[in-house]
């Protein structure tokens, strides 16, 4: 009789399907992780989880014959899930390190690194918020570390994420947003330990690549989301989900006209990717959706649709004093230049995307829940 598969196992399987889209979109460059070391950092995050489940899936599928051996590290600042202690422990080349990238990478840590997804770093706004100087040092001496592993180990690439954020609140004839645009930023309030910092961690990327030849590839996120977003995030569509899965109205916190795109982790991932891939050292790419821009209110009227809810949106203000502070009004990048240079396109429209991501809460959220993390050294 066969034993029953656990919820791991079946989340796994379900999963595979967002795996297999980014394999064939990707095709041959996949070979280039074949027998090599990468190191992930903020594997416990979002990204963390997109990247290691797709490392692990290429073990299986296209490099069975040649595999690749990763280390996931994070400081498990918001706890470690317990999917992630799943993952390492099914997972033959993968080991999982608790590390806090402020510091030096330990001496001991002798393995080399062919890539480096760096990912570590705090970026849901209401985590920020609480912890400014940390987000800061993160974004800075954390990155400028890891650059300097780079430089050591004479890695082949390594992946630095900024943020659509840099861009700030873009006049409109500035929407959508290239690369070429500077910003309108603010250096004092609420935003600024994360957009200031992730500013400068372009610069740094550029600064080890003209003077020590480090192959830095930058990328500018745009509001990715999915399965392996934490319900508990603090981001609107974790907060709008939860609020559809409860069977309440979705609660908007601002009067629902600011717009946003919204990019399915797949399609993200594989930009991702192909820039890490890439021979186009510090040199910053847009990875997102162009459209649908769409109002918040917009937005939570779509997902209830997609959930078959009768609900409504409904408009509240946030206990949180700053929660609106410096919250630009419209964002939607530009990927001319994703497109000509990486050969970027996203494939997940928005409306499959949300259900993929209410069919991930809805059966698998349990494996969101803190479990013990690995012991520091
Ligand atoms: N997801 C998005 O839509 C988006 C948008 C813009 C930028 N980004 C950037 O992409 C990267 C990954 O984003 P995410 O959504 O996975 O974030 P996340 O918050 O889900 O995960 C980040 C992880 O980094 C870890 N971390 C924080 N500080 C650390 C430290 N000092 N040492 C080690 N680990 C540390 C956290 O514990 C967390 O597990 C971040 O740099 C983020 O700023 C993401």
């Amino acid at each position: 009789m066969c034993a029953e598969k656990s919820l791991y196992a079946k989340a796994t399987e379900w999963l595979d399907e967002d795996w297999e889209r980014m394999e064939k979109t990707l095709g041959d460059r996949v070979q280039a992780f074949a027998g090599k070391r990468v190191l992930v950092t903020g594997a416990a995050g979002f990204l963390g989880f997109g990247f290691l489940h797709f490392l692990a899936y290429l073990n299986r599928s296209a490099l069975k014959a040649t595999p690749l051996s990763f280390i996931a590290a994070d400081n498990f600042i918001r706890g470690c899930p317990r999917w992630l202690v799943e993952l390492a422990a099914g997972t033959p080349r993968m080991r999982l390190i608790r590390q806090d990238i402020t510091k030096p990478w330990p001496d001991d840590e002798t393995e080399r690194f062919d890539f480096i997804i760096h990912g570590a770093s705090i970026a849901s706004p209401q985590v920020y918020r609480k912890y400014p100087l940390e987000t800061l040092d993160t974004n800075i001496s954390g990155l400028r570390h890891m650059l300097d592993l780079a430089r050591q180990h004479q890695s082949t690439s390594i992946l630095y994420f900024s943020s659509s954020e840099i861009y700030g609140d873009p006049p409109a004839h500035e929407i959508p947003t290239r690369e070429s645009y500077r910003g309108n930023v603010a250096c004092i309030g609420p935003r600024a330990c994360y957009d200031e910092s992730k500013r400068l961690g372009e610069t740094l990327c550029y600064l080890y690549a003209q003077q020590y030849g480090v192959p830095s590839k930058i990328v500018r996120p745009f509001n990715n989301y999915g399965p392996g977003l934490r319900m508990a995030d603090g981001r609107v569509l974790p907060d709008f989900c939860r609020d559809v899965l409860a069977d309440r109205d979705i609660v908007l916190h601002s009067d629902g006209s600011p717009t946003r795109t919204f990019c399915y982790v797949s399609d993200a991932l594989t930009g991702y990717l192909l820039a890490l891939l890439s021979t186009h050292h510090a040199e910053p790419f847009n990875v997102g959706s162009e459209a649908p821009e769409i109002s918040m209110r917009d937005l939570g009227s779509m997902l209830l649709a997609v959930a078959g809810s009768k609900r409504q949106v409904m408009h509240k203000p946030s206990a949180e004093a700053d929660y609106l502070t410096d919250n630009p009004n419209r964002r939607c990048p530009n990927l001319e230049k994703s497109r000509t240079m990486l050969g970027y396109q996203p494939l997940v429209g928005l409306q499959a995307g949300l259900g993929r991501m209410l069919h991930w809460y809805r059966h698998f959220v349990e494996l969101e829940n803190l479990v013990e993390a690995p012991q520091g050294k």
